[in-house]
């Protein structure tokens, strides 16, 4: 059988489903979000039917069985009852009668089929595998709703706003196709996707009024890679790791996250390695300024989450100062994404109410925190950058009253293939550190929740079956 995918407008339609149950109720929804009329005709509903039969919104239910007097004039009919013959009749009278006829069962007796849509509206995507496998169609129908932002929607309703306007201006296609395209490339269509509508207005008022493509002004995203498995990027990240022209980038952005930016993007890389900081923090806020002024779309990616110590609060400030547009994108911060791949809960209702993120950063050979603070039982601390100053930490959170035997985490490389965990306590672990060649990047997790780690550790990286691991 052939089928053309056809959108058809449906409002007010009459639409008669005939049956009432799991298959009945699958069919309604979409039916129902097309602004048909349903009547549903059948001795008995399923319970997921209820609400709609309560709510009465362009839906009637009659509590009987179906008569062949039930199809009259309407657009579609659905068979969905329990009996395939039935629904083979149903279907012959139908089409007789020239009306679409949709079948519950995968049968050759209807004559349209119902697909399965990724809804943008007003862009509507339709996926149908021709009945041949619901599977397949539900596979296509995830991988296209991860790849198509929500706010598309708005993108749509806009563009539809302005259409008219755009063609009262520009009265060549030529012009108005570059204009589209200038305002779906450019900073205009980022103030519609991340919630700006309004200024997205002003902008092409402005444009308008000028009779010209809306400016390419340059604009910066500050985007957070995570810790390191490039599964764990955001839908929105890995966009605008698509669509930027530049790319600024430090050292605790692993090369397979580095590996899914646009190819023709240029890279800078800004170093960032503790000793090694390839630019000083002033001149990388000032060469983000200097790019988006020349109009280009510069990505800034940085490791974990920008706002955990990530000084992406500095580096937006410097933005502003120049009225740059920006889109601050959160990563997945290292103490969560580490956590979890250690088996480690940050939290537990038996272990720990609390937990504290502290930068182990040394400053002139000393860690200076708060360390009554930090030394409690029944909570967790997680030391970024702790590693060279461990031996610091762990004698200052003894000698403020936690117990030496207090179990210790050190989380190598996390999430990425080369993760290491290496459990240890506050008395021991210094030591630990000296012995073994550890190569950063490393967390420290403190607290009775590394207990657990034995219990709920899971994940078991390829690489570490081909290497020396540190087994303690
Ligand atoms: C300058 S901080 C940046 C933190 C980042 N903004 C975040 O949210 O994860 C760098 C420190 O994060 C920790 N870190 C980042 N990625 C890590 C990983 N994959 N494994 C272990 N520690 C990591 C290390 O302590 C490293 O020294």
């Amino acid at each position: 059988m052939s089928y053309l995918p056809l959108y058809i407008n449906t409002t007010g339609k009459k639409c008669l489903i005939i049956g009432g149950g799991k298959v009945a109720s699958r069919k309604l929804i979409p039916i129902l979000k097309s602004k048909m009329h349903v009547t549903m005709v059948s001795p008995e509903i399923h319970e997921d039917i209820i609400e709609f039969v309560k709510d009465k919104k362009n839906f009637d239910y009659q509590k009987k069985v179906f008569t062949i007097n039930d199809i009259k004039d309407q657009f579609l009919i659905v068979a969905a009852t329990n009996n395939k013959e039935v629904n083979a009749l149903i279907a012959k009278i139908a089409k007789n009668k020239n009306i679409l006829v949709n079948m519950a069962e995968n049968s050759n007796s209807g004559n349209t089929l119902i697909p399965s849509v990724v809804d943008r509206d007003p862009i509507k995507i339709a996926i149908s595998s021709g009945a041949a496998s619901p599977i397949l169609t539900r596979l296509v129908k995830t991988k296209l709703e991860s790849v198509i932002p929500y706010s598309f929607s708005k993108l749509a309703l806009i563009m539809m706003e302005y259409r008219s306007k755009v063609k009262e201006t520009f009265s060549k296609i030529v012009e108005r196709r570059n204009f589209w395209e200038a305002f779906l490339d450019g900073p205009i269509s980022e103030m519609v996707l991340s919630g700006h509508v309004d200024k997205a207005r002003n902008a092409l008022d402005e444009s308008l009024k000028d009779k010209k493509v809306p400016n390419q002004i340059g604009e910066v995203y500050l985007v957070g890679a995570g810790p390191g498995d490039p599964e764990l990027l955001s839908f929105k990240a890995l966009r605008l790791m698509q669509k930027a022209d530049v790319v600024i980038y430090d050292r605790l952005v692993s090369e397979p996250i580095m590996n899914l930016i646009r190819q023709d993007a240029e890279k800078i890389y800004v170093g960032k390695q503790r000793a090694d900081h390839a630019m000083p923090q002033e001149n990388i806020n000032q060469l983000l300024a200097r790019i988006a002024l020349e109009g280009k779309k510069v990505l800034r990616l940085k490791g974990g989450d920008p706002f955990i110590f990530g000084r992406g609060g500095e580096e937006i400030e410097s933005l502003i100062n120049d009225d740059i547009p920006f889109q601050i994108v959160p990563g997945i911060t290292a103490a969560s994404g580490c956590a979890s791949y250690a088996g480690i809960p940050l939290t537990h209702r038996d272990h720990s109410q609390a937990c504290i993120f502290v930068t182990g950063h040394l400053k002139d050979g000393t860690v200076n925190l708060n360390w009554e603070m930090l030394a409690h039982e029944k909570q967790t601390l997680v030391f970024y950058m702790g590693m060279h100053g461990s031996k610091i930490i762990c004698e200052e959170l003894i000698k403020h009253g936690l117990k030496n035997t207090t179990p210790v985490a050190l989380i190598v490389k996390g999430t990425t293939i080369d993760q290491e965990v290496i459990i240890g306590n506050l008395q021991n672990m210094p030591k630990i550190i000296e012995e073994n060649k550890i190569i950063p990047p490393t967390l420290l997790i403190i607290g009775d929740v590394v207990k657990l780690h034995n219990k709920l550790k899971w994940f078991d990286p390829f690489s570490s079956l081909n290497k020396n691991n540190i087994q303690l």
